[in-house]
C-alpha cells in the first residue's frame, strides 16, 4: 500500500467532510422558501452523517500513526436553493472521486477496517449524490 498517498487522501477527504458539515448545517439554517423545513431537515441529517465520516477518517489516520488534519476545505454556501444544491453535488462528486481512489489504493487484506470504512463512506456519499440529484428541480 502506498501509505503516503493513502494518508494524503484520507486527510484531503477529512478537510472536505469538515467543510461539508459546515456547509450543510449553514444551508439548513439560512434556507428560506416553501421547502426550507423539509430540505433543511434533510441537510441537517446529512450534516450529522458528514461529521460521523470525519470521526471515522480521524480514527483511520490515527491507526496509521498520523495526526488528523484540522484544516477545512473551502466552504461555499450559496444563496438560493438551486445554487446550494449544485454546490453540494459538486463537492459530493469530489468526495466520491477521492474515496474511489482510496478503494483502489487500499488492499483489502492489508487493513479490512480501513478498506471497509472507505467502502461504507463511499456508499453513503453515492447515496447523498442520488438524494441531492432528486432534490434539484
Ligand atoms: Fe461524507
Ligand atoms: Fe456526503
Amino acid at each position: 500500500m502506498d501509505r503516503k498517498k493513502v494518508v494524503k487522501l484520507l486527510n484531503q477527504a477529512l478537510t472536505l467532510e469538515l467543510a461539508t458539515y459546515i456547509r450543510y448545517s449553514t444551508q439548513a439554517a439560512v434556507l428560506t422558501g416553501p421547502y426550507s423545513v423539509t430540505i433543511g431537515d434533510k441537510l441537517k441529517q446529512m450534516a450529522a452523517e458528514e461529521l460521523r465520516h470525519a470521526d471515522l477518517l480521524r480514527d483511520r489516520l490515527v491507526a496509521l500513526g498520523e495526526r488528523p488534519t484540522t484544516e477545512v476545505a473551502d466552504v461555499d454556501v450559496g444563496n438560493k436553493l438551486k445554487k446550494m444544491l449544485e454546490i453540494n453535488i459538486n463537492v459530493e462528486r469530489k468526495a466520491v472521486e477521492i474515496y474511489k481512489l482510496l478503494m483502489r489504493l487500499v488492499p483489502k487484506d492489508e487493513s479490512i477496517v480501513l478498506y471497509e470504512t472507505v467502502e461504507d463512506i463511499l456508499c453513503e456519499e453515492e447515496k447523498d449524490l442520488e438524494d441531492l440529484d432528486r432534490l434539484i428541480e
